[in-house]
């Protein structure tokens, strides 16, 4: 008899054990505050947030998706071999689930979110061109800094809030690639780390460089504009003036935010196509599909009117 209770409690304890599984991983504590549901997961997502109550990148991204995402980045004739992993994306990503990054509206709109975010760093970061094995689209996160930097970016406009440190470079490093020693400034302020100081941190740990492009991801670049985050996932509602420059809730519009004249308003220019072509790569890899991504003027920017543009008032 008492054999028999052995058992049998064995075999609840497995189904719960198996229960749990199934839902997450790491265990989930939930409560209620001020009549809304928050939880806590640990160390992937911490603190009491409406946006830990759902599933976290490491339940629908895992790291046979980061190795099928960027297969070629290891590869001998790669510029950054064996500086990328998914164990410094994810413990950088831990930062901001809490803040709703892969974390919002659901595992459907995180899995797009993730195809978003990584086919901007992708395209910046791809050595990839035409006959590339693979393809050009196997080689996101083959840099991890710019090789052959044609100046040291410091501009001396703003050398009383962000100095050039004598000796120290600005070109273009991470994950979404970072320039110029105001960039530099603003990241580290907002990261707690002496960026301008050293900038090399960036391209001597992969934790801080994926966090410095999460935070540019889910941070307005200016305070009268949204975050590329906001924009994707429908955060954001646009204005008359936004609807009027066709800018529309989508990943077209993420273009615009981070590059602005860059690549937006001059219809389907290389620049940008490079941008869209690795989204869209990323969403079929990672079985979400291509269809999900929305048509030409939501997925583009091309028609958009950038953000970063000159006022219709000035004189040109
Ligand atoms: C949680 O997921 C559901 C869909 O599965 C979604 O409707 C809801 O908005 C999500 N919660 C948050 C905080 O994004
Ligand atoms: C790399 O950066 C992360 C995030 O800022 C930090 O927690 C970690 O200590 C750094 N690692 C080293 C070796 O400096
Ligand atoms: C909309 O655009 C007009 C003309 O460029 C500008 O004067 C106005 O301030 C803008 N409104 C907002 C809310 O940005």
């Amino acid at each position: 008899m008492e054999a028999k209770l052995w058992v049998l409690a064995v075999v609840l304890a497995i189904v719960v054990v198996g229960l749990a599984d199934a839902d997450s991983t790491t265990p989930k504590l939930v409560k209620t505050v001020k009549g809304k549901k928050v939880c806590d997961r640990g160390w992937e997502c911490k603190g009491w947030s409406q946006f830990c109550c759902n599933e976290t990148i490491s339940d629908y991204f895992q790291t046979y998706q980061f190795e099928n995402l960027f297969s070629k980045r290891n590869s001998p004739v790669a510029h950054a071999v064996g500086y990328w992993d998914y164990k410094s994306f994810i413990t950088a990503a831990a930062v901001y689930q809490p803040l709703g990054f892969g974390t919002t509206g659901g595992k459907l709109m995180g899995m797009k979110e993730m195809s978003a975010f990584l086919g901007h760093v992708g395209s910046k970061t791809s050595c990839g061109y035409g006959v590339a094995t693979g393809g050009p689209l196997a080689w996101g996160l083959c840099y991890n800094k710019e090789m052959s930097p044609s100046q040291s970016y410091c501009d001396d406009y703003y050398k009383y809030t962000y100095p050039c440190t004598p000796g120290a470079d600005y070109y273009g490093r991470g994950a979404l690639p970072i320039y110029w020693n105001y960039n530099y400034g603003a990241t580290g302020e907002a990261l707690k780390v002496d960026l301008l100081n050293h900038p090399e941190y960036i391209e001597q740990n992969a934790t801080l460089a994926f966090q410095a492009a999460i935070w540019r991801w889910m941070t307005p670049v200016k305070k009268s504009q949204p975050s590329a985050h906001d924009v994707f996932v429908g955060n954001w509602k646009p204005t008359k003036n936004d609807t009027l420059a066709k800018r529309n809730p989508g990943f077209g519009t993420t273009m615009n935010v981070l590059y602005g004249d860059q690549v937006c308003g001059q219809g389907d220019v290389d620049g940008m196509n490079s941008i869209v072509s690795h989204f869209l790569y990323y969403l079929d890899l990672l079985g979400v599909g291509r269809e999900e991504a929305g048509p030409h003027e939501v997925l583009t920017c091309a028609e958009q009117k950038p953000f970063n543009s000159a006022p219709t008032t000035a004189s040109s």
